[in-house]
């Protein structure tokens, strides 16, 4: 059932892939919801093929951007706003990366210019596309920006290795640049912290299978889906949510706010 929760909307929305991506579902709502927008992702990403798919489904514009890129960010931005016939209301920022995960290298021995990479693809890429997006006064007044974040952004997760530290740099981005684009132009800044998802960037990571079951057992409302983001990221491109900025939003079935299980519990009184 859809509710033109953003009818009339314009959006740029980043990060979809293949078919798995958190952005892919986003792009399926928001076009089901009424909104046009345009798709973008890295340039590399685009020559893979997948997401014309995602364009024709949706009849939107694919605008190759690498996210680190001030250049080619602006050009998004300009190019948007000229294929959707004015400003943009709301902005997708669906974009994670870490060569220290890809190449497998330990926390406790990062190579540093990975690190770099790892942020600005991660976090820095955020504030990049805030700041061209203010200079160029594109994003209009109540306008909605919002990034995915993981909780490993506040706690400690082994495997997660340097995104934790992009995360957390993520949600501060979010933080700082919510006050001044608020202050500025009244825009809002938001984070969802998801749960483990089986995507590229969620399968990446060490270990993942068997967090995600851990993940599941933990939450009192299982781990939250892909498409299910998709519609809480709905809600928050919409007018329904005009007063919330600057926040980290937990989407994850009451996982962070859950100690332990009984079904985490059994299985330890399994093993004795
Ligand atoms: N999958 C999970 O378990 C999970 C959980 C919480 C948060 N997230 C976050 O959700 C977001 C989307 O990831 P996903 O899980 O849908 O995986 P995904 O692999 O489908 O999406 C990641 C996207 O980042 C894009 N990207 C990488 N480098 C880029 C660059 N330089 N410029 C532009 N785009 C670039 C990739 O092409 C890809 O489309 C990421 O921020 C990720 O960290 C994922």
């Amino acid at each position: 059932m859809t509710h033109n929760l953003l009818k009339g909307k314009r959006g740029i929305i980043t990060g979809a892939l293949d078919s798995n991506s958190i952005a892919w579902k986003v792009a399926q709502k928001a076009h089901a919801e009424g909104a046009v927008f345009t798709l973008s992702n890295a340039p590399i990403a685009l020559r893979m093929g997948e997401i014309k798919k995602l364009g024709d489904e949706t009849g939107s514009q694919i605008i190759p951007a690498d996210a680190t890129n001030m250049e080619e960010i602006t050009a998004l931005f300009q190019q948007s706003m000229d294929v959707l016939g004015g400003k943009i209301d709301f902005v997708l920022h669906s974009i994670g990366m870490s060569p220290n995960i890809r190449k497998n290298i330990p926390y406790d021995s990062l190579n540093y210019e990975f690190l770099v990479k790892s942020l600005d693809v991660s976090a820095f890429s955020l504030h990049k596309m805030l700041n061209v997006a203010k200079k160029m006064d594109a994003i209009t007044e109540g306008g909605s920006v919002l990034a995915l974040s993981y909780i490993a952004a506040q706690r400690a997760y082994p495997f997660y290795s340097d995104m934790a530290d992009a995360k957390a740099t993520l949600e501060s981005i979010v933080r700082s640049f919510g006050y001044h684009y608020g202050k500025a132009k009244k825009v809002r800044v938001n984070s969802v912290s998801q749960s483990p998802t089986r995507t590229t960037a969620g399968s990446g990571i060490k270990g993942f299978d068997e967090f995600y079951d851990y993940a599941d057992a933990i939450s009192p409302l299982g781990n939250a889906s892909a498409e299910d983001c998709a519609n809480y990221c709905i809600t928050l491109f919409s007018d329904m949510t005009k007063m919330v900025t600057m926040q980290n939003l937990y989407h994850d079935g009451g996982y962070s706010t859950t100690g332990v299980s009984t079904e985490v519990m059994e299985g330890f009184k399994q093993n004795k």
